[in-house]
């Protein structure tokens, strides 16, 4: 027999059992040292006792002020989103505010589903790191009283903050990572193309080649999704194309993409990296320095990301007389290890 669940004891149930006001028990709640601490003592006896939470939600909602920042991440899989969670939850502790995270996992039904419940939950406002275009739903969101700040992606400053890396900077810089290394038969491994993140690397990539009066020439090979599996099996498929067919570079949309290929051309066939195909990465994440042999990436400032995006929201949030929306965009960085250059 499950045993019934109890109501939850209330505020009244505290004051009742120490003896006290609904008054006191708030001030011990909210600010114990207007409180002698003999009464705080027994209060925080009776809440224990009684296993009292407080309603914060409710607190901070009859405040009309929530502290709780919503943050949906395109993929809590991928590394480089948890080191922008990371940033963006340092700032907000900082500012004391707490965040509540969410993964769309690429879903747009989820991300939906998200944003509806931190809409409903009355946060204070929302940090996206989104799957596709959000402008819209930046300006309804801000029109029901919820603001959006869009990070890893950009939306026009007239509607709303976004916090985001140059990537086609990025997909330029690793084409002429590799350029400088000699190398010439090229492939863009990545996708889906829709991805804006993916299609500015690509277009970069692309303006690279061009610009380089060489003869280098530049392969997209799509990808399903941004994953090391998807890695996996585009290497495998360049293996199997026979080695007069292989080309001679790989930049990877990103490192999850990159590791992928590692795997298909170290572990499962015999490429020799650099030296037979080089690879460059995207991202760097932590794990890029120790891979089987240490990855070459195009570094995003991921927790600074997230970190500006939080105080661009709270500073939307605190001061929206003065606030003014920012397209904030950063450089990204070439990493070069032994995964390109052969030592
Ligand atoms: O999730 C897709 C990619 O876009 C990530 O690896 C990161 O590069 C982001 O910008």
């Amino acid at each position: 027999m499950v045993a019934p669940i109890k109501a939850r004891p209330s505020i009244q149930d505290v004051a009742r059992l120490a003896g006290v006001s609904l008054g006191t028990v708030s001030n011990v709640l909210n600010n114990p040292d207007r409180v002698k601490p003999e009464t705080v003592a027994r209060v925080t006896k009776a809440i224990n006792q009684l296993g009292f939470v407080r309603n914060e939600s409710a607190r901070q909602l009859k405040a009309g002020k929530s502290r709780t920042v919503g943050l949906i991440v395109l993929d809590i899989a991928n590394p480089f989103f948890s080191e922008l969670a990371r940033g963006a939850e340092d700032a907000a502790t900082n500012e004391r505010y707490s965040v509540i995270m969410g993964n769309s996992g690429e879903d747009l039904e989820r991300e939906s589903s998200y944003l509806s419940l931190f809409e409903e939950q009355r946060v204070g406002g929302v940090v996206i790191s989104p799957i596709d275009d959000v402008s819209q739903t930046v300006v309804a969101m801000r029109n029901r009283g919820t603001q959006v700040v869009v990070v890893d992606r950009q939306v026009d400053a007239k509607i709303g903050c976004s916090i985001s890396v140059d990537d086609m900077a990025g997909g330029r810089m690793a084409i002429d990572h590799l350029l400088e290394q000699g190398k010439r038969k090229i492939a863009f491994v990545g996708g889906p193309l829709d991805f804006e993140q993916v299609s500015l690397r690509f277009e970069g990539a692309k303006a690279a080649i061009k610009d380089s009066k060489t003869k280098a020439t530049l392969k997209h090979i799509k990808t399903p999704s941004l994953t090391v599996l998807a890695g996996r099996e585009a290497g495998d498929q360049i293996v199997a194309s026979g080695k007069a067919n292989w080309p001679d570079a790989v930049f990877a949309a990103n490192d999850l993409v990159a590791v992928g290929l590692l795997q298909a051309f170290m572990f499962k066939a015999s490429v020799r990296v650099p030296q037979d195909i080089a690879v460059i990465g995207y991202d760097d994440i932590a794990f890029a320095e120790a891979a089987i042999v240490p990855l070459s990436s195009i570094r995003q400032p991921a927790a600074l990301l997230g970190a500006t995006a939080v105080e661009m929201l709270i500073d939307e949030m605190e001061s929206p007389a003065t606030h003014k929306h920012r397209q904030i965009t950063f450089q990204p960085e070439l990493v070069a290890r032994g995964s390109t250059q052969s030592s």
